[in-house]
């Protein structure tokens, strides 16, 4: 009986070296009944969102947007240098790009989106302020199409939950970044059952955590000055 039990336990571990660690699809799961917000794939726990369409571009540039989500805040809490080149992944229709290129006047910005009509929209604004540090920048659903190790700071507000291959673009983020980069993270925070978000909208710091110290990522800090959005710094 022992003998047995000590055979199949070979077996397993031969077969958790093999294959352990190597085919990343495994990361992901597929289920037929699921949130009707997402798309029935699975990260780690995590259903991924519905990306939000075009469609939404004027709820993204809304007034109150100022008062409620206070972007400022946030931008004044990364201390960036003024040369410094940043990424706006997951831009739509460059909200936040605007705002961090007035503050990177010999720096850039990198803005990144899956959707053209977004990019086209946030050209069009960008161009009524006459800004010209923005880089629009067509990224795919598993490719941002960055620049290897150029970048210092890689921001994603309200986006990454959208990310339908998460594990495949934290990994283009890595290699994106230089050394000592920052991968930063707004998201609403998915602790605040009352917080009026769809469920899949909004993220836990633990989930957050999860996924991406699965990919080789550590938590710098995590900033709480927003009204309903955690602030999560990771670096390699
Ligand atoms: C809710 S909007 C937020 C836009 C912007 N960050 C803001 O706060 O105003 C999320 C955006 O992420 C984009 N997106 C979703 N998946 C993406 C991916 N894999 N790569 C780049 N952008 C993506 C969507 O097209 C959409 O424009």
């Amino acid at each position: 009986m022992a003998k047995r039990w000590l055979a199949g336990l070979l077996v397993l571990l031969g077969f958790w070296g093999i294959f352990g660690d190597i085919d990343p699809a495994w990361a992901y799961e597929y289920r037929q009944r699921h949130d009707p917000d997402g798309i029935g794939k699975f990260f780690l726990g995590r259903e991924i969102a519905h990306y939000m369409g075009h469609l939404g571009a004027g709820w993204l540039e809304r007034s109150p947007r100022e008062r409620e989500e206070r972007p400022n805040l946030l931008l004044d809490a990364l201390n960036l240098l003024p040369t410094d080149s940043v990424v706006d992944l997951g831009a739509g229709t460059g909200y936040f790009s605007r705002r961090l290129a007035q503050r990177l006047p010999q720096g850039r910005v990198l803005a990144v989106d899956i959707q053209p009509e977004m990019l086209e929209i946030l050209q069009d604004l960008a161009a009524e302020q006459q800004i010209t540090n923005i880089q629009p920048i067509l990224g795919s659903e598993n490719d941002p199409h960055l620049p290897s190790h150029s970048v210092d700071v890689v921001l994603m507000v309200d986006a990454y939950h959208e990310f339908a291959y998460p594990q495949e673009m934290i990994q283009a983020i890595a290699q994106s970044l230089k050394p000592g980069g920052r991968a930063v993270l707004v998201e609403y925070r998915g602790e605040n059952i009352w917080l009026p978000i769809k469920k899949l909208h909004k993220m836990t710091l633990n989930q957050l955590r999860r996924e991406w110290e699965s990919q080789g990522f550590h938590e710098r800090t995590t900033l709480e000055l927003l009204p309903d959005q955690h602030i999560t710094i990771f670096q390699l």
